[in-house]
């Protein structure tokens, strides 16, 4: 880095965050010769393809009004030749030359797709979520992107929700790390560099909590579960220096988050400190009309108000301020305040040093798509996968073996990259019967589609609206079914690829059966009653319902949707290349009628019996366990894991202090592999009910066959922490039980004081 740019970047940092009075004299200076309406345009953010493909073109209306200094920013805009034309416009073309941010989606992976965040979460691996951010700003900004859309952090509890697959699961805790991860892996140490980008964590505020699970739809939740169970992963983000963060569609407590002061101001800036820019989600201020809360004017001044910087897409702010400035319901300091923010992230950018910073045509060649970044896909894919089941050892599979690889995903390269992923390429993927060619050269490997992905024409068609991810066979489901039953008796072991498409989960695709479809469903009950050993590998955007086909096949590895490298990953890890060593991060429910289900959940005053049996005048139901059918935390190895000898450094502790645990983990099994060991902490008595247990630490561990590590995790003064109802953040005296295991159910423990 240059001399110069190691000071921009250090003077950016300094007002980064810094108090709201310290400012950025050269967006001063600016914010002086700005007339209104050329505030207001900073505040408008466009994209000239509309909706979630990405646009090709600037569209002439487009054009014009960035002429007309009316657009702050621009997304679905890529590739440093297209981005140079609008930033051209902006900077040559408008009166003050201020150049536009260019934002994108790149949830996970730019062109280097790897697996869906769910799937990410499911790692454990905060080193490598890390690395992963750094790629996909790496690729992304060689194709002229300076802000991306992601992390989104919201807390999913209800596997309804399609969106699931976008988030880190269900857990305060580990969503906090890897919020913290991915703003680190975005932003790096220094924004204006051409390889980092701004983050934008969303969507603020409990998105993931949407009533029965249906996307969009309301949200009502006290105070004390916000601060407790949802919040703290934006909080994380924000405190590990996000640039910005997109409001939720959802209402928080009667307000919805675009216009909601509380949420933006009250609480992000006021509280939190937060000092960057907020922006809406997709059209979020204009839908707060259908939310009932007044016409455009109304509602764009409302989110102004609020704190609401820039408006995406619905242009609500750039056709109503002004006029609601003449009539006095909005002042100009709210709209200076708001120009400031996006200016200053413009700033932190680089873009005012040159706007062309992340504008070289020669990037996209030496920077995307590259063997490296590949490699580096196939490896977060295979960490990604979690194994759910491995009787008799079936797995790993020797390399020589003839194999009948059947299913509707087994070859179907349109479902490998997983939802949201409008920067890459389905035609890049690598599918599973091609991975286990390349990484099993010596098998026999026969492929058979065996069923549809579904048989249901309506649904197919409600899901194939990016592309065609579930294609109804021409031959009949029975016909299907024969060749590849007969396929499986012809052969020595049985993978079957089975699951949900890519655009079965995600947004707008919400499921109240979260089960295999029936087609699929049939096709592992033949293939099992045929005798043969059978492997599931199973795809999916959320947890599934799956407790028959659970029993039925020997092995069972959720590999979510694993991004471009899908097949060479999902083959390392049948073939033995790679030692499973995924964990959920989301609960899977017995059934839907469980949901919301989660592992940090309150004893009530009637808890059910430990063992899972009825009680009456108990919490339980009459039909189904409390327990789910595998718990937060669960994954299992080749290997096996021993755990003994736990103990804490101090029997007690005063306020302020740090206290550790240390546990001992043996590799028992056949296989050196790396194990998740995880801290769950339970605060006996508190003044606000105590979750039963909350995880507070994890490490991942690497122990070759036969080895013994002494794994110390040590708690900070914080995670002994609570919202209290005063909603201070406090830790009660009194006796807390660690219990430290290999998942939510881990049964070692031991108990100490705070004094
Ligand atoms: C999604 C956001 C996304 C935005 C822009 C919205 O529909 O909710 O997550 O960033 O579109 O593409």
């Amino acid at each position: 880095m240059s001399t110069k740019k190691i000071v921009i970047a250090l003077v950016a940092l300094s007002f980064w965050g810094a108090n709201a009075q310290q400012r950025i004299p050269e967006v001063e200076a600016l914010l002086q010769k700005m007339t209104i309406e050329e505030k207001i345009g900073q505040l408008n953010l466009l994209t000239p393809g509309g909706g979630v493909a990405t646009g090709e073109v600037v569209s002439k209306n487009v054009e014009a009004k960035i002429k007309a200094g009316e657009v702050g920013g621009l997304f679905g805009v890529a590739g440093p030749d297209k981005v140079r034309v609008a930033q051209e416009l902006a900077v040559k073309e408008s009166r003050l030359g201020i150049p536009l941010l260019i934002g994108s989606d790149v949830i996970h992976g730019y062109k280097t797709t790897y697996p869906i965040p769910l799937g990410l979460s499911a790692s454990w691996d905060m080193d490598l979520v890390k690395q992963a951010a750094q790629m996909a700003a790496r690729e992304a900004t060689a194709d002229g992107i300076n802000w991306n859309f992601s992390p989104m952090v919201d807390i999913a509890r209800d596997p309804r929700w399609g969106r699931i697959a976008e988030t880190g699961g269900e857990d305060p805790y580990l969503g906090s790390k890897i919020a913290e991860a991915m703003v680190k892996g975005y932003q790096g140490d220094d924004l204006a560099s051409a390889h980092t980008m701004l983050a934008c964590v969303k969507h603020f505020a409990l998105y993931g909590a949407a009533e029965a699970g249906r996307d969009y739809h309301s949200v009502d939740m006290s105070k004390i579960k916000m601060f407790n169970q949802y919040l703290p992963p934006y909080k994380a983000a924000v405190d590990a220096g996000a640039a910005s963060v997109m409001t939720s569609f959802n209402d928080v407590d009667g307000v919805p988050a675009t216009g909601n002061k509380w949420l933006l101001t009250d609480l992000l800036r006021d509280r939190w400190g937060f000092d960057g820019f907020v922006v809406s989600d997709y059209t979020s201020l204009n839908e707060m009309i259908a939310h009932g809360l007044g016409d455009l004017q109304a509602v764009s001044a409302l989110a102004l108000k609020a704190g609401l910087d820039m408006d995406m897409v619905g242009e609500g702010f750039l056709t109503t301020l002004k006029k609601s400035l003449d009539e006095g319901k909005v002042t100009e300091e709210e709209i200076t305040n708001a120009c400031r923010r996006v200016l200053e992230a413009k700033y932190i950018s680089g873009l005012f040093e040159d706007p062309y910073r992340y504008l070289d045509s020669k990037r996209p060649e030496t920077d995307i798509l590259t063997a490296e970044n590949r490699a580096l896909a196939r490896k977060l894919a295979a960490r990604s996968f979690v194994l759910l089941k491995n009787e008799n050892q079936l797995l790993p599979l020797q390399k020589n073996k003839k194999i009948a690889l059947i299913g509707p995903l087994a070859d179907s390269r349109n479902n490998m990259l997983g939802t949201w992923a409008p920067t890459g390429d389905v035609s890049l993927a690598v599918t599973i019967q091609e991975g286990f060619k390349n990484v099993a050269p010596n098998a026999t490997i026969q492929y058979a589609k065996g069923a549809n992905i579904s048989d249901d024409a309506e649904f197919a068609k409600k899901v194939n609206v990016f592309g065609p991810r579930i294609e109804i066979d021409k031959r009949s489901p029975k016909t299907l079914l024969k060749e590849a039953v007969d396929l499986a008796k012809n052969s020595e072991v049985v993978v079957a690829v089975v699951g949900e498409a890519t655009e079965m989960s995600g947004e707008a695709a919400s499921r109240t059966d979260i089960s295999i479809p029936d087609s699929q469903k049939k096709l592992i009950k033949a293939l099992v009653e045929t005798g043969k050993p059978v492997a599931l590998v199973l795809m999916s955007g959320r947890p599934l319902t799956i407790p028959e086909e659970f029993e039925l096949p020997a092995a069972i590895l959720q590999v979510w949707h694993p991004g471009v490298e899908a097949g060479n990953a999902i083959a390392d890890v049948i073939f033995g290349d790679y030692n499973p060593s995924g964990k959920l991060t989301a609960t899977w429910p017995r059934s839907v009628g469980q949901i919301p289900i989660y592992h940090s959940v309150k004893n009530t005053g009637r808890p059910a019996p430990e063992n899972d049996e009825f009680q009456k005048f108990r919490s339980n139901y009459l039909d189904s366990p409390n327990s789910p059918l595998l718990p937060f935390g669960y994954g299992l190895s080749y290997t096996k894991f021993a755990y003994s000898n736990l103990k804490l450094d101090k029997s007690s502790i005063g306020q302020g202090e740090s206290i550790s645990a240390t546990v001992t983990v043996a590799n028992t099994g056949n296989y050196d592999g790396e194990e998740v060991v995880q801290l769950y902490l339970r605060d006996v008595v508190r003044s606000i009910t105590p979750p039963k247990r909350e995880l507070k630490g994890f490490q991942k561990v690497f122990l070759k066959k036969g080895e013994k590590k002494e794994i110390t995790i040590t708690l900070s003064p914080d995670d002994l922490k609570f919202y209290n109802s005063q909603l201070d953040f406090v830790a009660e005296s009194g006796d807390f039980e660690v219990f430290v295991g290999t998942n939510s159910d881990a049964e070692l423990s031991k108990t100490f004081t705070l004094k």
